[in-house]
C-alpha cells in the first residue's frame, strides 16, 4: 500500500474535507528546513509558517540543541509542587519582553490559553464582589480557537456553526474601522462602538480582542488606534481587555505584543505559536499583580485558580522557547520584522500588477493579505478558487492556504529575500494558469 493509501485508511486530518485527498493526496514531507519543506515530490517554500507557528523556521540550529539538551535532562515533569531553571527562566524572558506583566501561567494550547484568560476574568470579577459581570464582548470577525467557549468567542460561522446549541452567547463588536473598507474612520466607527459597550458596561466581565490582525477571519487589519479607545473604555469601565497575541505577538506584526505599536496594556495577554517558535505545543497568558492578588489567600479560600493541564509548561516548549527568545535577541527579529515589513508588501502588489487580479492590499509586519477581485471570482467557472490556488502552488514548489479568496504571505520572519522573491513569482505563475 502507498504512504497515501496508508494515510487515507488511518488518518483523519484536522480542518479538511477528507474526500478532497482521493483526488490530491497530502503533501508526502520527508524533512524540513528554515523556510523550506522538502516532499516527495520536491521542495516547498512554506510561506504560511505551517499554520502561522514557524516563526524561525524548521529546525533551527539553536532551539534544536537547546531542545535536545534539556531531553538528556528531563522531557516533562508536573509543573504543580515542582519548579526547575528552564521554566523560571522563560517566565523572566517572557516578562523582560512585556514588562507591563508580573506574572506567567502556562497552557498547552491557543484555545486553551485564551479560555484561562476568560476564566480568570470571570473568577475575578467573582471574587471582588462583581458576580454580575458574567458576558463577554469580543470582535466581528474574530477567531480564538476550538474550543466552545473559543470559538462562541469568534465569529468565524464555518467552525463554530455545527456547535452553536453548545455556545454561550458572546455578541460581537462591528463596525470596525477596517483598512480597505469604506467606513475605516475611526471617528465614524467608535461613535457607533461606543453606546455598543455603554449598553453593555455592567454586566461586562470583559471584552476578547486579535489586536491589529485578524487572521483566520479573512487577515484582516483594523486601525490600531481602535485598541487606544478599548483600553481607555475598558479601564474607566472596569473591564478587562483580553488581548489573544497568539498570531500576532512574538515578531510577526513587529513587535514582541503587537499592543506595544499604539502602547496598550491590555488586563490580560496571550501567547502561543511564535512563543516556541513553533516547535512544540505551548501557550501562556500574562497578567499584573493587582490580577494575580485577587486569587492569593489561604487555601480555605477557594480563591485559588485551579485550572490545570497535563502538559502546561511541559520542559521541551520551554526549552524551545527560551532558546527562541535568545534567537530574537540576538538577530533582533522583531526590529528586522519592522524594517522588511515592506518586502510582503510589495510582493502581493508585484503579483496584482502582473495579473490584475488582486485588490483590497494590506499588510503589517510579516504578514501580507489581498483579495481576488470579485469579477475575478464570478467569472471564474471553478467554485472554490483559493483551492485550486493552493493545488497550482503546491504543485509549482509554494505551500500557501488562502483564506476563502484571500491571498496571503505570512513567511518564516527569517525568510531570505530570495525566497520571498521566489514565491512571488510562483504566485504569479499560479494565479495565471487557475484564473486564466
Ligand atoms: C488568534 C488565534 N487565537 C487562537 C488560536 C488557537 O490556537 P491553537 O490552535 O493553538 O489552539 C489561533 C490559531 O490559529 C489563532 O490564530
Amino acid at each position: 500500500m502507498s504512504l497515501q493509501e496508508r494515510d487515507l485508511k488511518a488518518l483523519w486530518h484536522p480542518c479538511s474535507q477528507m474526500k478532497d485527498y482521493e483526488s490530491f493526496p497530502p503533501i508526502e514531507i520527508t524533512s524540513a528546513k528554515g523556510s523550506l519543506l522538502h516532499s516527495s515530490g520536491g521542495d516547498i517554500i512554506d510561506i504560511i509558517s505551517s499554520w502561522w507557528c514557524k516563526s524561525l523556521g524548521h529546525g533551527h540550529p539553536e532551539i534544536l540543541s537547546s531542545v535536545k539538551a534539556q531531553m538528556d535532562k528531563f522531557e516533562h515533569v508536573i509543573l504543580a509542587n515542582t519548579t526547575n531553571t528552564l521554566i523560571v527562566d522563560l517566565c523572566e524572558k517572557i516578562l523582560k519582553a512585556c514588562p507591563s506583566y508580573d506574572k506567567v501561567f502556562f497552557c498547552d494550547s491557543g484555545s486553551d490559553s485564551v479560555e484561562v484568560a476568560m476564566k480568570m476574568s470571570l473568577q475575578y470579577h467573582l471574587q471582588t464582589g462583581n458576580s454580575n459581570r458574567k458576558k463577554f464582548l469580543s470582535l466581528q470577525n474574530g477567531y480564538h480557537g476550538e474550543t466552545i467557549l473559543t470559538l462562541a468567542a469568534g465569529d468565524c460561522g464555518l467552525y463554530g456553526a455545527p456547535f452553536a446549541s453548545l455556545m454561550p452567547q458572546i455578541d460581537k463588536i462591528e463596525e470596525l474601522p477596517y483598512v480597505n473598507s469604506e467606513s475605516n474612520d475611526l471617528e465614524t466607527s467608535w461613535a457607533k462602538i461606543e453606546p455598543f459597550l455603554d449598553k453593555n458596561a455592567k454586566s461586562l466581565a470583559g471584552i476578547v480582542i486579535e489586536p491589529i490582525l485578524q487572521g483566520a477571519g479573512g487577515m484582516l487589519i483594523y486601525d490600531p488606534k481602535l485598541l487606544v479607545r478599548l483600553e481607555k473604555w475598558c479601564n474607566e469601565n472596569g473591564v478587562h481587555l483580553i488581548a489573544d497575541e497568539i498570531l500576532t505577538g512574538m515578531g510577526r506584526l513587529g513587535y514582541a505584543r503587537a499592543c506595544e505599536a499604539v502602547n496598550v496594556k491590555p488586563h490580560f495577554s496571550v501567547f502561543s505559536k511564535g512563543l516556541t517558535a513553533g516547535f512544540s505545543p505551548l501557550a501562556c497568558v500574562l497578567t499584573t499583580d493587582d490580577i494575580y492578588e485577587v486569587f492569593y489567600d489561604e487555601y480555605e479560600s477557594g480563591k485559588a485558580f485551579m485550572h490545570s493541564n497535563t502538559y502546561c509548561g511541559n520542559a521541551i516548549g520551554a526549552a524551545a522557547a527560551v532558546a527562541a527568545f535568545k534567537v530574537y535577541e540576538e538577530e533582533k527579529t522583531f526590529e528586522r520584522v519592522r524594517q522588511d515589513s515592506y518586502l510582503l508588501d510589495d510582493s502581493l502588489k508585484e503579483v496584482g500588477e502582473a495579473t490584475g487580479f488582486l485588490h483590497n492590499y494590506r499588510s503589517m509586519g510579516f504578514v501580507a493579505a489581498a483579495d481576488i477581485k470579485p469579477e475575478i471570482v464570478e467569472g471564474s467557472d471553478t467554485k472554490r478558487l483559493g483551492y485550486k490556488v493552493y493545488q497550482e502552488a503546491v504543485k509549482n514548489g509554494l505551500l500557501l492556504r488562502p483564506l476563502g479568496n484571500t491571498i496571503y504571505l505570512l513567511p518564516p520572519l527569517n525568510t531570505p529575500k530570495e525566497l520571498i522573491t521566489k514565491s512571488t513569482s510562483i504566485i504569479i505563475d499560479t494565479m495565471k494558469s487557475v484564473l486564466k
